[in-house]
């Protein structure tokens, strides 16, 4: 295929149009103001702010920490399973409407069990609206439970075994809230029984955090997709090993500026990343909250930064599917839908 032949004014339709994954969202992440209001109304609760317009101003990050405070704030309005199934429905339908054909989705159990909501309210609540997107928008989807790393290993430990009897709702097990402080180490015990349990393994590590934290989450986890690790490029010798053994990555450019882990989009390394050989993916990671979907993330990243083009395009959305968690087979279908999407680009 000769990409270098598809003209720069082309790709805001191509990286809309074109079928992708999205590998690093979290469920908790796509309430938008409008719903958190609805649903606090529907559950007589009293929101701390007067207006959707007021609780969106409040959308103003200075780093990591500053915005989870935000994010499980709102997460307190979810109280039933109907609850859970509009927030995954309302994802759902932006996903379809953004050409994602499989989305593996991240939930925060413990926000929630925490207050007391059980374990099965939340991943029924997910589970349906997986079900029904299956069927009715044909989009395939996933679920990924991850631990509040600011919590204790004790404490993951125990949503585990909440979580078990529902072993074939989720597919694996991931890793996230503050990075600082609350290495990867902290979870190495609880890691190595999800393993044990053959659950895929992925873990936020250098987002926040150093290098160092992206190879403890490889090593010490067994982590087999790292969830942002944008600070790679601080260390030559891990660089090496991450293209070697296509490790993906799964970066989240908005998220990034908004949380002042880059100044600009055009500070952003996704392009030297992917110059570099290593396997990165765009997410949204939070899209309600910075400031768009899946094709809001490609579109500006392609704008911010020249030296991604039509190819760089096309590799994104091969890494994704690449990078995915289904078997090869269907992975190599989704493939074979990329290139002929492609080759029509330039017939
Ligand atoms: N990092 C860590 N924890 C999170 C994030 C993130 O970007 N989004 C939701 N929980
Ligand atoms: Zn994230």
């Amino acid at each position: 295929m000769n990409l270098a032949s598809i003209p720069r004014h082309a790709l805001p339709e191509l990286l809309c149009r074109m079928p992708k994954a999205e590998l690093h969202i979290h469920i908790e992440g796509s309430l938008e103001p409008e719903l958190i209001f609805s649903l606090a109304e529907r559950n007589r609760l009293q929101l701390p702010y007067p207006t959707i317009e007021a609780l969106r101003a409040a959308y103003a990050f200075t780093d990591l920490q500053s915005f989870l405070d935000i994010y499980y704030a709102g997460a307190s309005v979810l109280q039933t399973e109907e609850d859970f199934f509009d927030m995954a429905w309302a994802y759902l339908l932006r996903a379809k409407a953004d050409n994602v054909v499989h989305a593996e989705i991240f939930f925060d159990p413990q926000t929630h069990t925490a207050r007391g909501i059980p374990f099965v309210t939340i991943i029924n609540g997910l589970d349906r609206a997986i079900q029904q997107a299956r069927k009715e928008l044909g989009i395939s989807a996933a679920l990924i439970l991850c631990f509040l790393r600011h919590l204790t290993e004790d404490d993951a430990f125990t949503v585990l075994e909440e979580a078990l009897p529902f072993r074939d709702k989720f597919i694996g097990i991931g890793l996230d809230s503050g990075e600082k402080g609350n290495p990867p180490e902290k979870f190495s015990k609880v890691f190595a029984r999800c393993r044990e349990l053959e659950l895929r393994l992925v873990a936020h590590a250098g987002e926040e955090g150093t290098a160092e934290y992206i190879w403890h989450a490889l090593d010490l986890l067994q982590a087999e997709r790292i969830d942002h690790g944008v600070h790679c490029l601080d260390d030559p010798q891990l660089v090496t090993r991450l293209v070697q053994q296509q490790i993906p990555l799964t970066v989240c450019p908005l998220s990034n500026v908004k949380l002042c882990v880059f100044p600009t989009l055009a500070a952003h390394n996704i392009a030297r990343l992917l110059a570099c050989g290593i396997r990165a993916t765009i997410n949204s990671d939070d899209p309600a909250y910075f400031g768009g979907y899946l094709n809001q993330n490609y579109l500006e990243t392609f704008v911010a930064l020249p030296e991604l083009g039509a190819a760089e395009a096309y590799r994104l959305a091969r890494n994704s599917f690449e990078a995915s968690f289904v078997d090869v087979e269907v992975k190599a279908g989704w493939i074979s839908q990329l290139d002929a999407f492609f080759q029509q680009q330039h017939a």
